[in-house]
């Protein structure tokens, strides 16, 4: 069904059909207006921004660009296409239909997985809400600001799966999805990673890449869902979130190309003579990697999980493209997983399939940051220099899971813990590394220009050239 412009708020669902939920949902918008614009982007609320907006939702052609102030972006609920006679596609009620509503046994673990999933969105708008002051070309400021909308729509997804199928909790629970915020001490967003400070570019293109693919992972678990509305719902919010990982790889691919120049230039890969030149030296680019990478492979949940297990099998929460495996049930099978064994070490231990989902879908994930890797450590290479960056341990500086709080080194090796306390600080961004990053973070906004520290991209927005107007300030 093509999406319907004509009401308060843009849908593809026949929303003006059930009146009770259209109600409650124009209920819910000016709150949601409200804290757009106390902890959405500061300042260029009145800004005309270069935007896509969604049109459609097939996978081509779905959206349409023109310039837009935030303030009045077109905010909706878009599902993909139903797909006829969908079946369950794995665990006990594999080959069953799907189910348009919630069953009452799953209520309570659906909701806190749309409500966990749900507090991500407006989390990462809130974290990101001060870049615009310090951006790196009005391209990238435009990004941003593309990132930030999808984000306040992908929190409109879920508050319409909660509005729609959970009642008066779900109502509740829109509401709370308002009311906590990231960094707020008293009142936190609910997943670590998503209360941590984006204060300048590098953790943004750093969160783009590494937190905007965890979400990737979690949206392609839950596109396999049994639950149709979520399955669909978070499927079309797959083709936007590409966006989101596309700004990150290449964000940090100009950086890197930048650096790479000044290397050239200077003849060495020096990193106080690579910040003289007023770029980012590799080093400091790695501990960045340390820290987003790490703190995003938490997000996953503990490597054995019997929640994770109870969602396989009830058909909640799928692996990410479910259909490239073989045995989509899982019941009597087991994987080999690293666990902490003796003296600092890794050990194996069998745990049934169904218990390691978590971990099954973190090491694609993995797989998938390796791409980037491999694709800057090429452009390091062809540039002369024998300099690599890296993926730390699954290990290092895990939080949660089987290796919480173990004392591993990026490299992988067990560390005697007090040692590993002192030299940790030494692996991340340190104090004077942000501020020499903060150093850099000042607004260009000429059409076509770029800051000093990174290059400028390949190509534009929606074929427009690189030193298009994409966001006219006033
Ligand atoms: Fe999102
Ligand atoms: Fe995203």
């Amino acid at each position: 069904m093509a999406v319907d412009y004509r009401g308060r708020i843009p849908n593809n669902i026949d929303l003006s059909a059930d009146r009770r939920l259209q109600r409650a949902l124009e209920h819910w918008q000016p709150r949601f207006l409200n804290w757009w614009s106390e902890l959405g982007p500061e300042g260029f609320q009145a800004a005309d921004v270069y935007l896509r907006t969604a049109t459609a939702v097939d996978a081509r052609g779905w959206a349409s660009f023109g310039y837009v102030r935030m303030p009045e972006y077109r905010w909706g609920i878009f599902l993909a296409e139903p797909e006829q006679d969908r079946t369950i596609g794995f665990g006990d009620e594999m080959g069953k239909p799907v189910w348009p509503e919630v069953p009452g046994e799953h209520r309570a673990a659906l909701r806190r997985l749309i409500v966990t999933q749900g507090d991500t969105e407006p989390a990462s708008v809130e974290q990101q809400r001060r870049l615009g002051h310090s951006c790196p070309s009005l391209y990238d400021l435009r990004n941003l600001f593309q990132v930030n909308v999808e984000e306040g729509r992908h929190l409109w997804a879920m508050v319409y799966l909660l509005h729609a199928h959970f009642g008066r909790d779900g109502r509740e629970e829109a509401e709370e999805l308002l009311y906590r915020h990231s960094g707020d001490p008293d009142n936190p967003r609910i997943l670590t990673t998503f209360n941590e400070p984006i204060d300048d570019w590098l953790s943004f293109f750093m969160f783009t890449y590494f937190t905007d693919r965890d979400g990737k992972y979690q949206l392609k678990s839950f596109a396999e869902s049994a639950f149709d509305p979520l399955a669909r719902t978070c499927s079309f919010m797959l083709t936007e979130e590409a966006h989101h990982m596309f700004v990150g790889e290449t964000g940090i691919g100009r950086i890197v190309r930048r650096t790479l120049e000044v290397m050239q230039a200077l003849g060495t890969d020096d990193p106080d003579a690579v910040r003289a030149q007023g770029a980012i030296d590799l080093p400091t680019l790695q501990r960045y990697i340390n820290f987003w990478f790490s703190s995003s492979l938490d997000l996953f949940g503990s490597e054995t999980s019997s929640n994770a297990a109870t969602y396989f099998a009830a058909g909640l929460k799928g692996r990410p493209d479910e259909a490239s495996f073989e045995d989509h049930v899982c019941l009597d099978t087991a994987e080999r997983i690293a666990v902490p064994g003796e003296a600092g070490g890794v050990a194996e231990e069998e745990v049934p399939t169904r218990n390691a989902m978590n971990e099954i879908t973190r090491s694609l994930y993995v797989k998938d940051c390796a791409i980037g890797m491999t694709r800057w450590n090429r452009t390091i290479k062809r540039a002369g220099f024998d300099a690599e960056l890296f993926l730390p341990s699954t290990r290092f500086r895990r939080t949660i899971g089987r290796w919480a709080g173990a004392s591993v080194a990026p490299d992988g090796t067990p560390m005697a813990d007090d040692l590993y306390r002192k030299r940790l600080p030494g692996w991340l961004p340190t104090e004077e590394d942000k501020a020499y990053v903060r150093s850099l973070m000042r607004a260009v906004t000429e059409p076509g220009r770029m800051a000093g520290w990174i290059a400028p991209p390949a190509r534009g927005i929606d074929g427009k050239p690189v030193d298009y107007e994409y966001v006219k300030l006033h």
